[in-house]
């Protein structure tokens, strides 16, 4: 079953038509929130909000190995994750929506594996390509389908948060060949891979990052252009989960 991680501006999906709720608790602790179980465009989807529902929880403060767990004991078996995310470079201007097709983790002192216990052979996953590429595929298709444009591949990078970024270091991101910057794609995209859930994930631009622009970042503007952008990220989700056999 195909699942969804809603992440700032996604605490609820208006159009699920909820059958059930799963646990919240698994052996890694209390996941954000219960598990939605529901009926989206005609398919069995499930839904977490990462932040909790209402949005309390901040992106380091999130049990993502508890996220994760419970949504594959609740049965999933891919997992889409919206975000929203600030813009590096030119193509990822406010407002665009961007599949990417890989990563770079910033992020520090988060619980980023399940192979930690000592009980089992040490492992190391292979994370060569983070994002599931038929997944991706599937999801550019909807964007198609839509007739609307996704940027297809680019960089994601994970920072620590909360705060947002220096000037200084967005450069440096800008040099290591990021295209966005967010603060919950890790853990989340490796603890999917390590569960063996194929993990994809959908974008909202909703700033330019930290001196890319002539202001300062508020978040009356990130508001404002995430309220603009959620139509679109609902209907690719819908459209997604209706091309599910
Ligand atoms: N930086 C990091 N995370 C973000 C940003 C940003 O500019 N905008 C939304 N999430």
């Amino acid at each position: 079953m195909l699942a969804f991680i809603g992440g700032t501006g996604l605490t609820q999906m208006p159009s699920l038509e909820l059958v059930g709720e799963h646990s919240a608790s698994t052996r890694w602790g209390e996941a954000s929130a219960p598990v939605q179980e529901g009926v989206l465009a005609g398919q069995k989807v499930l839904f977490l909000a990462r932040h909790g529902n209402p949005h309390v929880l901040l992106p380091h403060q999130v049990n993502y190995r508890a996220n994760l767990a419970a949504l594959k004991n609740a049965g999933a078996t891919a997992i889409v994750a919206a975000n929203a995310v600030g813009g590096i470079t030119e193509r990822c201007g406010s407002g665009a929506l961007v599949v990417p097709d890989q990563l770079i983790d910033y992020t520090w002192g988060r619980d980023s594996t399940y192979f930690d216990d000592r009980s089992g052979p040490v492992t190391h996953v292979d994370f060569s390509w983070p994002f599931d590429t038929a997944l991706r595929l599937q999801l550019v298709d909807a964007f198609e389908q839509l007739q609307l444009e996704p940027v297809n591949g680019g960089v994601y990078g994970a920072t620590q948060g909360p705060r947002l970024e220096t000037a200084a270091e967005i450069e440096r991101m800008e040099r290591d060949g990021c295209d966005i910057v967010g603060m919950t794609g890790m853990p989340e995209a490796v603890l999917a891979r390590e569960l063996e859930l194929p993990y994809a994930m959908l974008s909202l631009v909703v700033n330019p990052a930290a001196g890319k622009a002539d202001r300062e970042i508020t978040m009356a503007e990130i508001e404002a252009v995430l309220h603009r952008g959620m139509d679109a990220v609902h209907a690719v989700l819908a459209k997604l989960a209706s091309m599910q056999e």
